[in-house]
């Protein structure tokens, strides 16, 4: 049987362990269109870097490295506390997006971009946040006008979510 003792010794410390996990939120978590903002919001960041960043990602189950985009955590103005928020329009590529907090130092292996600068290392990932999307059936977007070889006739192409009818007038 396991003393008493070292059982609540052992539930110490797993709850230690779980409090020490970086927690990452966005708000909100549904977008009415392209263009409005998320505010992405993290906290207990142990020892905070100024080389920890946030990479954002549509598909959201892309690959680390396939970071559509990233911004340092330290152009928050709290960041040194371990938490802040940041908050950056998105545009609706028509998949979720989700966002992951990654620790880098400069001895992770370089890499350059085309432009040849620097891709933060995504080797140790410290949090990754739920999915967002986009509000569905908002009309067609993408709309596109084209003349067809009849001259009183006009070729009209647009991307729905729904895939029912429509009608153009
Ligand atoms: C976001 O961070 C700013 C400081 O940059 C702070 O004033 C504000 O209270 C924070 N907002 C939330 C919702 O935490
Ligand atoms: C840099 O990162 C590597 C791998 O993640 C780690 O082993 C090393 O201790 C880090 N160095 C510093 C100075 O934090």
């Amino acid at each position: 049987m396991v003393p008493l003792q070292s059982f609540l010794i052992l539930l110490l410390f797993l709850t230690h362990q779980s409090s020490s996990q970086v927690t990452l939120s966005i708000s909100p978590q549904t977008l009415s269109k392209s263009g409005d903002s998320v505010r992405v919001q993290w906290s207990t960041i142990d020892l905070p870097s100024h080389l920890d960043w946030l990479g954002f990602y549509s598909p959201h189950d892309s690959s680390h490295d396939n970071f559509i985009g990233y911004i340092f955590l330290s152009s928050s103005p709290t960041w040194q506390s371990g938490s802040g928020n940041l908050s950056f329009p998105l545009v609706n590529l028509r998949s979720d997006y989700d966002f992951r907090i990654f620790r880098w130092n400069e001895t992770d292996p370089i890499r350059l971009d085309q432009d040849r600068h620097r891709l933060p290392g995504t080797s140790h990932l410290l949090s990754r946040s739920e999915r967002l999307g986009f509000e569905r059936g908002r009309g067609p977007e993408q709309i596109h006008l084209a003349y067809t070889e009849r001259w009183d006739e006009m070729r009209v192409m647009f991307v729905t979510e729904d895939g029912e009818e429509s009608f153009v007038k």
